[in-house]
């Protein structure tokens, strides 16, 4: 049987990035988010076999079961991605406490459930789980409060079944990403040229990250290769996350 992923928000951006990586290497590839159009879209572009499932991340039965039903149909899972997130940008002040639960709940929630969900299902030892975080989970960045809130949780969960899972072969890191080029993630937080502009420089390395940069991360966290690693948040922003370096920067060189 060949080797199965499945990804948690896997069709669209960078977690459809991912899932067609695992796809191209010939893995068996399973899929699920909200909506079936966006799953039947996703599976369009994933190949014969590929699994889709429409169902929300807060609700742990259905993934309980899309997961049941992924394990039977493609083998015990190898690599668990759980990627399904909510963002907008508001001030804290503005921020309903609907707004804040529902991120939370997507984000850190949904992770517990596909955690939870999957861990039956896992072909344990030798399985490997990456959770997508985001800078923000170090970095305190103004109109996301419930996207670092989230996101740090997520690493607190993934620090924590390192531990819970590890005596079972089972490694658990993260990956987070800095900005990352053409995707939603960031039309909603860089919506005009001056906002990438700014965000470009704030990032060491002058750019955004493309979806192969995050790509490259979370396949080689469920390689072989990264045998010996977890319970790491592996961030994959180009140094954003060293905390404010374009103004550092700007204000060494001031004259
Ligand atoms: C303030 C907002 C808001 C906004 C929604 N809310 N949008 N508050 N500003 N722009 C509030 C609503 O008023 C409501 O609170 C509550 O949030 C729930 O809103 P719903 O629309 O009912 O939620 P839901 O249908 O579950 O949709 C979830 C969502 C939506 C997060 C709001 O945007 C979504 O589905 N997003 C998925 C796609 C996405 O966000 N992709 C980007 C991921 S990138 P009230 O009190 O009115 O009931 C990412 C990290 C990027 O995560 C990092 C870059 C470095
Ligand atoms: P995206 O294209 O909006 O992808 C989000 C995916 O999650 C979609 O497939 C969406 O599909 C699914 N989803 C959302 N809410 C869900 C729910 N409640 N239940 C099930 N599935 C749900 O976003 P992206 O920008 O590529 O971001 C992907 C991941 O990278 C996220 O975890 C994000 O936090 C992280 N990240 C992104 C950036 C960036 O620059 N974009 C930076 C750092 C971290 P449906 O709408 O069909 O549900």
């Amino acid at each position: 049987m060949t080797d199965h992923a499945f990804v948690a928000g896997g069709t669209s951006g960078i977690n459809l990035a991912i899932a067609r990586a695992y796809a191209e290497r010939g893995w068996s590839v399973s899929v699920l988010s909200r909506s079936q159009d966006k799953v039947d879209a996703a599976l369009a572009t994933l190949g014969e076999g590929a699994l889709g499932y429409a169902a929300d991340v807060r609700d742990a039965e259905a993934v309980a079961a899309a997961i049941a039903s992924a394990a039977e149909q493609h083998g015990p899972i190898d690599a668990l991605v759980s990627g399904a997130a909510g963002n907008f940008v508001s001030p804290a002040a503005d921020l309903s406490p609907n707004g804040f639960r529902t991120v939370v709940e997507i984000d850190l929630l949904g992770t517990f459930n596909v955690m939870r969900g999957a861990w039956d299902h896992l072909r344990k030892p030798g399985a490997s789980i990456v959770n997508i975080s985001a800078a923000q989970s170090w970095l305190p960045v103004p109109g996301q409060i419930h996207v670092g809130a989230a996101k740090a949780g997520i690493d607190q969960v993934t620090r924590t079944l390192a531990m819970e899972w590890g005596p079972e072969g089972v490694r658990v890191n993260s990956v987070a990403p800095g900005p990352v080029e053409g995707t939603e993630g960031m039309r909603r937080l860089a919506p005009t040229q001056a906002a990438v502009d700014a965000w470009t420089e704030a990032v060491p390395l002058r750019r955004f990250a493309t979806t192969d940069d995050v790509v490259n991360a979370v396949t080689w966290l469920t390689s072989p290769e990264s045998a010996y690693v977890t319970g790491v948040v592996l961030s994959v922003d180009g140094g954003l996350a060293l905390g404010g370096s374009g103004m550092i920067h700007r204000a060494m060189h001031a004259e």
